[in-house]
């Protein structure tokens, strides 16, 4: 694994698991710095920072500390085993914060870093949207996740990776909710029309082949409100059901729908997303839509997907069948 600068001490991923594992029991500092080999005051100092992220950690090295509950800080430790028979496990790099989750991954994919690799962030401080907009990234509230991909693919088929992504995202989210979570070409996840997961693909190919791709994925999880720009348009977990969700469980969920996902794709092609896509997505076929690409904007209705995952738009200005390889969908009246 490449040594990353800024990357999460492992002696403190070695602590929120001790921590985890010996929940509601008051654990001493001196015990801790034994068993994660450092000083107490190290210890002290790094519980600091745990509850800076929102762990609840009771107590002091004098008394001993102890946790109200498991604390949801996705360290590699508390991910990686439960992630065993995947290709993610093996590659976990953790930050407290860094600028961009997708950034650090295209990085990795230029030092030659193996298919699989995760690069995780507590908090981005410039977390990066489709189409040079940010991605708002608050501390601990949600998902900021980037997965390195090596797969044998064409860039004109890159479309159909985005749309395995989106529905890994898709169905783990399904799985925490009441209502089911609608999908948006090629892989926004709506719940009542507002966002509550975004995706962003970057990759790095020549004409005829994919060297790798990442796969930045941000999920709105124990968010209690969102920013006022985005109030109207984004959700999140907590306010769609008024309750604390466990990051570690959703991640955990996602990647190994990704990796189901993934696997069928390499092993069946394309046919069995393009369907599962048209079973879930309300903007497969049928829905009135503006299209904004970066030299138009149009209105129209979708027409399904083409085999590679491009968007068919039947063109209300009579021009004809629209294919769609990027830009913004929205739903149109
Ligand atoms: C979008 O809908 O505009 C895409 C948002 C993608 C956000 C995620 S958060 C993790 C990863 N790192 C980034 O900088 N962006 C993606």
């Amino acid at each position: 694994m490449a040594a990353l600068p800024g990357t999460t001490d492992r002696r403190i991923d070695a602590l929120v698991t001790l921590l985890a594992e010996n929940a509601t029991i008051v654990v001493s500092g001196a015990k801790i710095a034994r068993e994660i080999g450092v000083t107490r005051q190290q210890v002290w100092r790094w519980i600091e920072k745990l509850r800076a992220l929102g762990v609840r950690v009771k107590g002091h090295p004098r008394t001993g500390y102890h946790i109200e509950r498991v604390p949801d800080i996705l360290v590699p430790q508390m991910l990686n085993h439960r992630l065993r028979d995947t290709p993610f496990a093996h590659h976990f790099y953790h930050f407290f914060k860094t600028d961009s989750t997708n950034a650090v991954a295209m990085r990795l994919g230029e030092a030659g870093e193996p298919h699989g690799a995760v690069v995780i962030a507590e908090e981005q401080t410039a977390g990066r949207g489709r189409a040079g907009r940010s991605w708002a990234s608050e501390k601990s509230s949600g998902i900021y996740c980037s997965v390195l991909l090596r797969p044998k693919l064409p860039p004109a088929h890159a479309p159909l990776l985005t749309l395995v992504a989106g529905l890994a995202a898709r169905d783990a989210l399904a799985e925490e909710l009441d209502v089911a979570p609608d999908l948006r070409w090629p892989n926004d996840v709506l719940v009542r029309g507002r966002k509550i997961c975004g995706m962003l693909t970057e990759m790095h190919a020549e004409p005829d082949r994919v060297h790798f791709a990442v796969v930045g994925i941000g999920v709105n999880v124990n968010h209690t409100k969102m920013p006022a720009e985005l109030a109207e348009i984004a959700t999140s977990l907590r306010m769609e059901t008024g309750k604390f969700h466990s990051r570690i469980e959703l991640l955990i969920r996602l990647l190994r729908h990704l990796d189901r996902y993934y696997n069928q794709f390499l092993a069946q092609g394309a046919a069995p997303i393009l369907r599962r896509f048209a079973e879930v997505s309300s903007y497969f076929q049928g829905k009135r839509v503006r299209i904004t690409t970066a030299t138009e904007s149009f209105t129209g209705t979708t027409a399904g997907l083409e085999p590679s995952g491009v968007l068919r738009v039947e063109r209300d200005d009579g021009r004809g069948t629209e294919l769609v390889l990027s830009g913004d969908v929205a739903e149109a009246s």
